[in-house]
């Protein structure tokens, strides 16, 4: 029989054999807790410093924990580390190195008034909080994208569609600038959740706190967290703000794919609007002509992993009992994996919105004498002469079908036409100007007219861009400023664990 991987396991004194191979392998994190090994690392540095202030650890002993602890962080930094399944997590072979390293009279000393409960959540928080501030990055690099697009294209007019039907004439600067809105809203749900994720769960302990005289609020200052997550079951338990991690990327996921879609329509041949780079393209095995937008298509796809990853940690994580439960160390699997999909996307999304080719020409196109028009008739009307709105809408409902029995478009209606309208539905005698239907039938005109608020006349689009890419602005410097602190909080952490071990 195999030598079990788990021999001399740190934990399991109480045990009398060690796990089997095969339970070991089940068993163990050490593959996903790579990700959160210098989290580790950090978290257990500020740990003993502050078991140090608190006269539990003698000085002797932490220099001889940092300086053991530090070895760890260079040897993993060079690529040295290799971490199985003799462990079961990266908290174990850490211990354990150090006990190695320095003995178990000192080494025994770090992981004194701390349980893996509170130092798992600590860790995953650690990194999270920066995952979080590298997802704000690239959504805010979307958000320029997506504005310097518009404001190339604010005066670029193209249809509308409600229905997958022609419905208003609008501009393509004004369509870029709604999924620039709609990501910066995503923004700011990232920031809202960074709030609730830089909270220490540290000093916990297994689910019911400590003897051992901790300062909890120390370990908050060194890690650079914002506040105590205080109840000790609340802080080893809870995985809330996982889970709306994986809401958030869900929604963000799902707001790309919208654009998916649209850039996928508009790459049709029958469209035309858009062309990707060539460099977000793909051709055919066997269809020399082919250039497919494949990028979008496998970007549209993984939004269904995304919307896994949540629902799988809604489902882990459901009616689990309080206090810390096995089940938890799942979650950093569906949590690293959600994150980076949502990552990779955002960045290719930028990229892909940047570099496109936006055909003015083609959008223009379908303009011409478009019924699109006929609502601006309607409106027209109801402006200008004494019928109702909904007088006008029938009237101009009725020149649609007049128009298309003629074959015609509706820019070629004639004053006649329209009068004839009014005074057979209603027995009213308007009158109608040829400038009346011109006007009312030129789309660049009827842009102009646009005057509601937040329509895409390009006035208005223009005005929402500048004050939009202000909120960006604002929004990116807070970025900034999260993660300055954070830096300066971990710099610290590590000039005072480099005094005491010096
Ligand atoms: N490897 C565990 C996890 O990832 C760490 C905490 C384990 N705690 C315990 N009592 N078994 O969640």
């Amino acid at each position: 029989m195999a030598k079990p991987v788990t021999q001399g396991s740190l934990f399991r004194s109480r045990l009398a054999k060690e796990f089997d191979n095969k339970t070991a392998t089940f068993h163990t994190s050490v593959n996903e807790d790579l990700r959160i090994f210098e989290d580790d690392i950090n978290c257990t540095t500020a740990h003993d410093i502050m078991l140090y202030e608190q006269g539990i650890i003698p000085a002797k002993e932490l220099k001889l924990i940092l300086t053991a602890l530090d070895g760890i962080r260079q040897k993993w930094r060079s690529g040295e580390v290799t971490i199985g399944a003799e462990y079961e997590d990266v908290h174990e072979y850490i211990e354990t190195t150090v006990i190695k390293q320095i003995g178990i009279e000192a080494g025994g000393m770090i992981h004194t008034g701390r349980s893996r409960n509170d130092q798992v959540v600590t860790d995953i928080k650690l990194r999270l909080r920066e995952d979080i501030l590298k997802m704000g990055d690239a959504t805010l690099s979307l958000v320029d994208a997506l504005q310097n697009r518009a404001t190339e294209h604010a005066d670029t007019p193209m249809i509308l569609c409600t229905h997958g039907q022609h419905a208003q004439v609008g501009t393509m600067g004004a369509y870029l600038s709604c999924y620039a809105d709609i990501l910066l809203r995503d923004q700011q749900r990232l920031a809202e959740l960074f709030a609730r994720v830089n909270t220490n769960p540290l000093g916990a302990g297994p689910v019911g706190g400590t003897s051992i005289n901790i300062n909890r609020k120390r370990t908050t200052e060194l890690l650079g967290f914002d506040a105590i997550q205080e109840n000790s079951i609340d802080a080893t338990s809870s995985r809330d703000w996982a889970m709306e991690t994986a809401a958030v990327c869900a929604i963000i996921m799902g707001d790309l794919s919208r654009i998916a879609a649209d850039i996928l329509e508009w790459s049709t041949v029958e469209f035309g609007y858009i062309e990707l780079a060539d460099e977000y393209a793909s051709s055919s095995s066997i269809m020399p002509q082919k250039k497919n937008p494949s990028t979008i298509e496998l970007l549209r796809g993984k939004t269904g992993e995304s919307y896994g990853a949540l629902i799988e940690l809604l489902t882990m994580e459901k009616g689990l009992t309080s206090g810390y439960v096995q089940d938890l160390q799942e979650t950093k699997l569906t949590l690293w994996r959600t994150i980076d999909n949502t990552q990779i996307c955002l960045e290719i999304m930028a990229g892909a919105i940047s570099t496109m080719k936006i055909k003015s020409e083609r959008l223009a196109k379908p303009l011409k004498g478009n019924f699109a028009m006929a609502v601006e008739l309607a409106e027209t009307l109801a402006n200008e002469t004494s019928l109702s709105f909904r007088e006008s809408y029938k009237i101009a409902a009725d020149l649609v079908n007049l128009t298309i029995s003629r074959g015609a478009t509706l820019d070629r209606l004639k004053p006649e036409d329209v009068e004839a309208s009014a005074a057979k539905l209603y027995k009213k005698k308007v009158k109608v100007t040829q400038a009346l239907i011109d006007k009312a039938t030129d789309p660049m005109q009827s842009l102009q007219r646009r005057v509601s608020l937040g329509s895409p006349s390009p006035v208005e689009v223009k005005r929402m861009l500048k004050e939009h890419s202000v909120l960006a602005k604002k929004q990116r410097s807070e970025l900034a400023k999260k993660r300055g602190s954070i830096e300066a909080a971990l710099e610290k952490l590590h000039q005072t664990a480099a005094a005491q071990s010096a």
